[in-house]
């Protein structure tokens, strides 16, 4: 695989690919411009090598304009889903940072990812298991910093690959059982072997649920014959630092409740969990990378179904912590789970607390299918948007207006109102109720509602269906508190 990029002169091969150039001669020019190479991003041409080089195939792959992390890790993203059942792939793209030998790294194993684990026969055109070997050709081979890269990237590559896996499962297979039997597997094959770290993982059942009271999830998964579950996973190395606590909403379905959604809108609440999933796949991968920070996370899991145990509007649920909520839409079932969990971080004592949720279609509507929202504290807001930057997500900032204190305390029979009815502003609306679950401590809420599944076709290393968005960014902010950067 051989980067091209786009130049006012026409396709230029990157750096790295100039063997290959040469192997062909004088043919080169003429053989891009027969095949219409323009280097533009997206683009691939498959060229059978025919013996001039030691590859069958050569993949020539776009990166527009510019060879920084973003275009290489889309570009070899493209080009591994291009010959998705090679064996064994060398990839020439500019790598002459770790950086870059990073996010060509991670574009290869993601771009290549497919979920075939319910089809009877995969497709021929789908890698069984993922990519085959990857060599990446980098002048800085040699370098133990790109060595680190190299292993790093595969650790991150693991960890969205996981997630995708888990919001792809459907909701029947993956229940809140099914889905903490997963997360148990996860985490042992994370934590077995020679060398592996340590992490602690409790599941909670639905007794033990009952006892401590966790008041909003029992409410959501009330109305589900299957029964609510959380994880708990705490790494705890002895170098620790700093202690970060994360929670995701973990709700395996959402057909809104008795509030129920519209048909079109209940496709894909199969993905209504990628918080919870987010939130344990970056967990054990700072673990597997041994960053010296403590992490514990809570991922609620509950299905919101319709019965005649459902939660109905105007209950009242005492949530885990004792604070009471008015529930006026069954559909705003997301912070129930959220704000249990929130609590029990908090009695952590961590120097700071992140949620990953779908938690609102108006934070969808708002920012698209390709950027989050991130709402909360300002120090944490700006850190896990310098995150994202590198990571190679967008998101973006939406702010938390006073006025939506006033919505969620209108409750004239508990302590805060779920929701109002009120169109405009739902997604600030929930951040402003989660933050009453914080106890004032540093917290980011990054509402990726949209994000978490793609419906459209593939681009770059994102396939179709399960993203794993949000998995990069948390673990880059995970590195950004184990190794503070000095103040620009
Ligand atoms: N799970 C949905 C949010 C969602 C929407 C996720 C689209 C993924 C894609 C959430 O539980 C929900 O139903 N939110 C309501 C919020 C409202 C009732 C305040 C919504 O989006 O309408
Ligand atoms: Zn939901
Ligand atoms: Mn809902």
């Amino acid at each position: 695989m051989v980067g091209v990029l786009a130049s006012d002169k026409g396709p230029v091969v990157c750096d790295a690919g100039g063997d290959v150039a040469e192997a062909w001669g004088r043919k080169w020019r003429p053989l891009l411009s027969s095949l219409g190479v323009s280097g533009k991003a997206g683009e691939s041409v498959l060229i059978p090598t025919n013996g001039t080089i030691n590859a069958q195939m050569l993949v020539l792959v776009g990166l527009g304009q510019e060879s920084d992390e973003t275009s290489v890790r889309r570009a070899a993203g493209v080009a591994a889903r291009s010959v998705p059942n090679a064996a064994s792939v060398a990839i020439a793209l500019p790598t002459d940072t770790p950086a870059l030998v990073d996010a060509v790294t991670q574009g290869h194993l993601l771009g290549g990812y497919t979920y075939t684990s319910h089809k009877s026969t995969p497709p021929k055109d789908a890698a069984s298991s993922g990519p085959g070997d990857v060599v990446v050709l980098s002048p800085i081979a040699r370098r133990a910093e790109a060595v680190t890269a190299f292993e790093e990237a595969q650790v991150l590559a693991d960890a969205v690959r996981l997630t995708r896996d888990w919001v792809n499962e459907p909701p029947g297979h993956l229940t809140p059982e099914g889905f903490a039997a997963a997360v148990s597997r996860a985490h042992r094959a994370a934590t077995k072997g020679r060398g592996a770290p340590k992490v602690v993982l409790e599941i909670w059942d639905h007794t033990t649920l009952t006892e401590r009271g966790l008041g909003g999830t029992l409410a959501v998964g009330n109305g589900s014959a299957a029964t609510p579950r959380l994880a708990k996973l705490t790494y705890s190395p002895k170098d620790a630092t700093t202690h970060l606590a994360l929670v995701g909403k973990g709700v395996t379905f959402d057909s809104g409740g008795l509030t129920i959604k519209p048909s079109s809108s209940m496709v894909g609440m199969k993905g209504d969990m990628g918080g919870a999933a987010c939130v344990v796949a970056a967990t054990l991968a700072i673990a597997r990378l041994g960053l010296p920070i403590k992490v514990t996370t809570f991922a609620p899991m509950a299905e919101n179904m319709i019965s005649g145990s459902s939660f109905r509007p105007g209950d009242v649920v005492t949530m885990y912590g004792g604070t009471t909520v008015e529930i006026a839409n069954t559909d705003a079932e997301g912070r129930m789970l959220l704000g249990d969990a929130l609590v029990l971080a908090t009695e952590e004592t961590p120097d700071v607390i992140v949620d990953v949720a779908t938690l609102t279609g108006h934070l969808q509507l708002a920012l698209g299918d390709k950027v989050g929202a991130v709402l909360g504290t300002q120090e944490i807001v700006d850190a896990v948007l310098a995150a994202g930057a590198r990571a190679g997500e967008q998101h973006w900032q939406m702010p938390i207006p006073e006025e939506m204190s006033e919505r969620i305390k209108a409750s004239p029979v508990a302590d805060l109102l779920q929701h109002d009815w009120v169109r405009w502003g739902g997604g600030l609306m929930a951040a402003a109720f989660l933050r009453e679950f914080t106890a004032g401590l540093p917290w980011a809420h990054l509402d990726i509602a949209g994000k978490e599944i793609n419906t459209g076709g593939p681009y770059g290393h994102v396939p179709s269906g399960g993203t794993g968005f949000g998995v990069t960014t948390i673990v880059e902010y995970a590195k950004s508190l184990a190794a503070p950067s000095p103040p620009a």
